[in-house]
């Protein structure tokens, strides 16, 4: 399975800061934003990764995150022109999908939870679609999934006005092949947008889209808001200092997922300086 990441948009919410930055590449308390979905793709075990990116941030992106062979992966870097829609991705990806099925993340999604890893890692043999529902307060920000009362999937709506459950769909979803597909076959929605819900209402239709049902010990932020990006800062500081463990660390879950050994770890460290993170990478190696 490949993945992808999707890290263009306009990030009007966060207007002024993300005028000049890529909202990605901002602050999610000690580490870009962009290393959390990374890390995320990563856990599931996939080391191809596509970066999507606006046309003038892709430097920046490619600065930080380089060819992926520092953490054993193999990084692609791909432009979206303009803010079309998720469901674009898998158009502007074709050729680097190729006949592989492929997991998608946002660039401004950050999951954190208990057993998450082995979630991830039992998705990437899907057949169909594998999305998740989250219940949250705020659902008509965000695709809505409705469930009849033996949690069958009845409908998903884009932004609803009144959205038919707390359900809303998370940026994180595992598609077969025929993603592809599908893509192409998406007209642009009332705002504009080649929407993922309606890709995921085509695997409905062809009774082919799981959706798992996160509860309680999962927790799943969406940055886009300056509410929200506070709240996750605090979030992932509040964690990291209480139980020592980093989230989000990528140089950590390559060694972990094997696609990096101690030498690649040690070879890390220098990058980060005299930072804490640097220092965490130090503490694991010194510690194998
Ligand atoms: P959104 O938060 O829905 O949109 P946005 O980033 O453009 O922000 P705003 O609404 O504040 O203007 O996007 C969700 C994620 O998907 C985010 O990481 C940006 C990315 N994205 C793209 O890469 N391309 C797109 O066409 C869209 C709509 C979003």
């Amino acid at each position: 399975m490949k993945g992808i990441i999707l890290a263009g948009g306009s990030g009007t919410r966060l207007y002024p800061i993300t005028i000049s930055v890529s909202k990605q590449l901002l602050p999610v308390y000690d580490k870009p934003m962009i290393y959390y979905p990374l890390s995320v793709l990563m856990l599931a075990g996939i080391n191809e990764i596509l970066f999507i990116t606006t046309p003038h941030d892709q430097e920046s992106f490619r600065k930080l995150l380089g060819d992926g062979s520092d953490l054993g992966c193999k990084f692609e870097y791909a432009v979206q022109n303009e803010p079309n829609g998720l469901a674009e991705a898998f158009i502007i990806g074709e050729e680097f999908i190729g006949d592989d099925k492929v997991a998608l993340a946002l660039g401004d999604n950050i999951f954190y939870g208990n057993e998450f890893g082995s979630l991830l890692r039992s998705k990437i043999n899907v057949e169909g679609a594998s999305i998740f529902a989250y219940p949250v307060r705020d659902p008509q920000r965000y695709g809505v999934v409705e469930f009849d009362k033996d949690k069958k999937v009845i409908s998903i709506e884009e932004k609803p006005e009144v959205p038919k459950s707390k359900y809303a769909v998370p940026g994180l979803y595992f598609y077969d092949n025929k993603v592809v597909e599908y893509a192409k076959k998406v007209e642009p929605s009332d705002r504009g947008e080649k929407e993922i819900s309606t890709i995921n209402e085509m695997y409905l239709e062809a009774g082919e889209l799981e959706v798992g049902v996160m509860t309680r010990g999962m927790t799943w932020f969406d940055t886009g808001t300056v509410e929200s990006l506070d709240d996750a800062s605090e979030f992932i500081r509040v964690l990291q200092n209480r139980q020592s463990t980093m989230i989000g660390c990528i140089e950590e879950v390559a060694h972990q997922r094997g696609f990096i050994f101690k030498s690649g770890l040690q070879k890390s460290i220098d990058r980060y300086g005299k930072s804490k993170y640097g220092a965490y990478l130090k503490d694991i190696v010194a510690n194998l």
